[in-house]
């Protein structure tokens, strides 16, 4: 206890060991259980990533069956649940409906918050990932006034979600597979990142033995901030800028070069990438099929590749080792499905529950797992004594 090291940020400070997650900064490599990202995205799906980061393998066809079935079972919402969408102002912020949502799931949900009880730490991951989504929908149909639609369990896990945030009950809903194909994999992409800001929280808030439900719900107010996964809604609104102000992408780098306060190249840089980000290269590719698919031109891409390449032949880049990053390209995409700027977030906190469960969960299963304490450097006064009111 006599001698603490100081490193704010831990840049260099492991918290943990963990067997989830790789990433290899330099080389630009990241993989889920030994499996590299590109490949995962190529072939695999959504619910069987998520199999694979919290069970630690890819499941067997029977087990992939077993596991979609219970996530079905569970998509609806108690029906008393409906009324807390109701009492946020409309134009709240869905990442705020969403935090609030999951930590009030441990209000419905009472019998299974037990950390330690496998069966409960089980459906309570179920849950989560069965509901997140039913959640997500209606925050988004509650702030433009229309109706809640059921979940409907005869679709796939990505096309339930988007039937439920875009169709209504007069029409059938009908959505190009392909688009459904990209969503699902951009959910693999964001699935799980070793200690990033919200996994480290969801783990910090778990080793006081909080619940799942509350773990999460942290971690999804972490990932809210800009600086992590709010960066995607940030690097919209900065490309709406841009174009709104002329479109001279040079002009903006020049005003981020010159440090200018309170502007950053959003959806560029990252801890531990000093390479291009692999989720990145992936995203970049499918922006371009998706606006094709979708027969939508949008300005915004263009500004965001002439960005891309300004920055990444300009030295204050190159020297910072500065990439795009996941967020830099998933907005035009988010933008060309149809979901409003706010909501980008939440489809990052979709994408990433799995992970933040695996993290909890492997914690919470390790013996050697210890409440999570930082000590500080102490810079305040030394000891000194009361002064009544009146002498002050
Ligand atoms: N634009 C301009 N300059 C930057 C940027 C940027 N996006 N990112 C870093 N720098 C500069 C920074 O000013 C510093 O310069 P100097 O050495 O002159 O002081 C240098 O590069 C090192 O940056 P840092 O802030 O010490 O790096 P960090 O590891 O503490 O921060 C980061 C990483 C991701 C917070 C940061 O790069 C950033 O703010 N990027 C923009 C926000 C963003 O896109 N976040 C999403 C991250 S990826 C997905 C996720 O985790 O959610």
């Amino acid at each position: 206890t006599g001698y603490v090291t100081l490193d704010p940020g831990f840049v260099n400070t492991a918290s943990t060991v963990s067997a989830i997650t790789y990433i290899d900064g330099d080389a630009g490599i990241l993989r889920y259980r030994g499996y590299p990202i590109e490949e995962l995205a190529d072939k695999s799906s959504f619910l069987e990533v998520a199999y694979l980061l919290i069970y630690g393998e890819l499941p067997t066809a029977a087990q992939l069956a077993d596991f979609t079935e219970k996530i079905k079972n569970h998509t609806m919402l108690h029906e008393d649940f409906k009324n807390f969408f109701a009492g946020f102002p409309r134009d709240a912020h869905p990442m705020a409906v969403l935090a609030s949502a999951v930590s009030a799931l441990s209000t419905f949900y009472q019998d299974s918050l037990d950390p330690f009880d496998p069966e409960q730490v089980d459906i309570s991951s179920i849950r989560l990932i069965s509901k997140l989504p039913t959640i997500a929908a209606y925050a988004y149909k509650t702030s433009i006034g229309q109706p809640l639609l059921y979940p409907d369990n005869s679709l796939g896990y990505v096309e339930n979600f988007l039937r439920m945030s875009f169709g209504v009950p007069t029409t059938p809903y009908e959505v190009d597979p392909e688009i459904v194909k990209v969503l699902d994999m951009l959910f693999v992409l964001h699935a799980d990142h070793e200690q990033n800001c919200s996994t480290s929280t969801v783990r910090l808030v778990g080793s006081s033995h909080a619940n799942l439900f509350s773990s999460i719900s942290a971690g999804v107010n972490a990932l809210w901030g800009p600086l992590h996964g709010g960066a995607n809604q940030a690097v919209l609104e900065m490309l709406e800028r841009i174009h709104a102000e002329g479109g001279d992408v040079d002009a903006f780098v020049e005003r981020v070069k010159n440090k200018e306060p309170g502007l950053k190249l959003m959806g560029f840089g990252h801890r531990v990438y000093r390479n291009y980000d692999p989720r990145a290269a992936v995203v970049k590719k499918a922006t371009t099929k998706v606006l094709d698919r979708l027969g939508k031109a949008d300005p915004l891409l263009d500004i965001a590749m002439r960005l891309e390449e300004v920055a990444l032949a300009d030295d204050y880049f190159v020297e910072r080792k500065l990439y795009p990053n996941v967020d830099f390209y998933t907005g035009v995409i988010y933008k060309a499905l149809g979901f409003p700027t706010n909501a980008f977030t939440v489809l990052f906190a979709l994408g990433r529950l799995p992970g933040w469960i695996a993290q909890w969960r492997e914690m919470m299963s390790d013996p050697t797992t210890k409440i999570g304490r930082p000590r500080q450097v102490y810079t305040g006064p030394t000891e000194r004594h009361y002064v009544p009111i009146e002498e002050r």
